[in-house]
């Protein structure tokens, strides 16, 4: 399948389905020389893993991510990094009643359009298994950044319209909703602090333009504002522009409207994006659907399922965010004669 591989100099491509033997990443263009062991990605798999609590499926999957390659004596070597994780909690059965039905909302009739075949067993590559390969690579960028000051973080701020950080309330909303065999959307914040100016590439290859990417390539994910997003669609430009000011002998934005990036390039100041996620589709009530034979039926979907994504996508937004800052801080490198001259002699 083509479109397993993202990036350009720190390049990962991700491989394995969700009922698989195992899944993994191939790292390439990870620079030499970064400290790094098993133990530095695990707190990353365990923020995404899905640990039976209130907002995320009963799954028990281990997720322990082992380092195959390319890390010799708690280092990395500059040669391809393999990590791979086994799937140990597979219940293909619970799937057994959607092998020839589409399930609405979710990928099962693209894939069947597109390649009339398809492994059903929980969404094979369509299903969210497959973000635990990136979160694996988005950690060891993430320990890149870390070296240069660069901090990445983001954390799940709504379920519905209901405040994250009231958990009591997102708790009795969250029981609701299963009670009623229903799902959620919810809402993602990122921001990337101590990011230096000037990443990102005019034209195609703005820094916003390659976050998008990133950002839309995970699953459920509907909607993306980059500072004030559409907000700025209803401001004004002399309320949205961020006046410019001299602090500390640097050029500083007053304010932060842009989100941190102006002509696709990234301005020193915070980068900050707000991320929206459709409900889960896979719901245990009934629904209208059709079967790949053109029969309409309808579904009770079984299984294992999230009741709210954006708990658990919070650490694979913030790891996506990570890959695409440490391929553009390295895609940045040749922008300047100066600075490779200064390299070379
Ligand atoms: C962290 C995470 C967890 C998810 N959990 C589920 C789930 O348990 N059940 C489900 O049907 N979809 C789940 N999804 C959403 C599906 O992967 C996604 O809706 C599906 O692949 C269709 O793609 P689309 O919504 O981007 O069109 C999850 C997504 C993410 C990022």
């Amino acid at each position: 399948m083509a479109g397993s591989s993202f990036g350009r100099l720190f390049r990962i491509s991700t491989w394995g389905e969700s009922h698989g033997e195992g899944l993994g990443v191939v790292i390439d263009g990870c620079p030499a020389g970064i400290p790094l062991t098993e133990e530095d990605i695990a707190p990353y798999m365990e923020r995404r893993r899905p640990n039976g609590g209130a907002f995320s499926t009963a799954r028990n999957e281990a997720d322990r991510v082992r380092i195959l390659s390319g890390v010799f004596e708690g280092r990395t070597t500059g040669t391809p990094i393999s990590l791979m994780l086994l799937n140990t909690d597979q219940r293909s059965r619970d799937y057994s009643n959607i092998m020839d039905i589409y399930r609405p909302g979710h990928a099962d009739f693209g894939y069947d359009a597109k390649y009339g075949f398809r492994d059903y067993r929980g969404g094979g590559r369509s299903s969210a298994r497959e973000t635990s390969a990136r979160v694996a690579a988005g950690a060891v960028a993430i320990k890149l950044l870390g070296m240069l000051g660069i901090e990445v973080s983001a954390a799940c701020t709504k379920i519905g319209d209901v405040d994250f950080s009231d958990r009591e309330a997102a708790e009795a909303y969250i029981a609701d909703l299963r009670a009623r065999q229903d799902s959620v959307g919810s809402t993602v914040v990122c921001t990337a602090k101590g990011v230096p100016a000037g990443l990102g590439e005019p034209v195609f290859d703005k820094l916003d333009a390659l976050l998008a990417k990133a950002i839309f390539s995970i699953g459920a994910v509907k909607g993306l504002d980059i500072g004030d997003g559409a907000a700025a669609a209803l401001s004004t430009g002399s309320s949205n522009n961020d006046p410019f000011r001299m602090a500390d002998n640097r050029v500083m934005a007053a304010t932060n409207h842009a989100g941190g990036i102006l002509g696709g390039i990234s301005t020193g100041a915070d980068i900050c994006m707000t991320v929206y996620f459709k409900p889960t589709p896979s719901i245990a009530r009934p629904q209208e659907t059709v079967d790949r034979f053109g029969n309409e039926t309808t579904v009770e979907i079984r299984g294992r399922h999230d009741p709210v994504v954006g708990p658990r996508a919070a650490v694979v937004v913030e790891c996506m965010t990570g890959l695409v800052l440490a391929d553009a801080l390295l895609a940045n490198m040749t922008a300047r004669a100066d600075r490779i001259i200064d390299f070379y002699r």
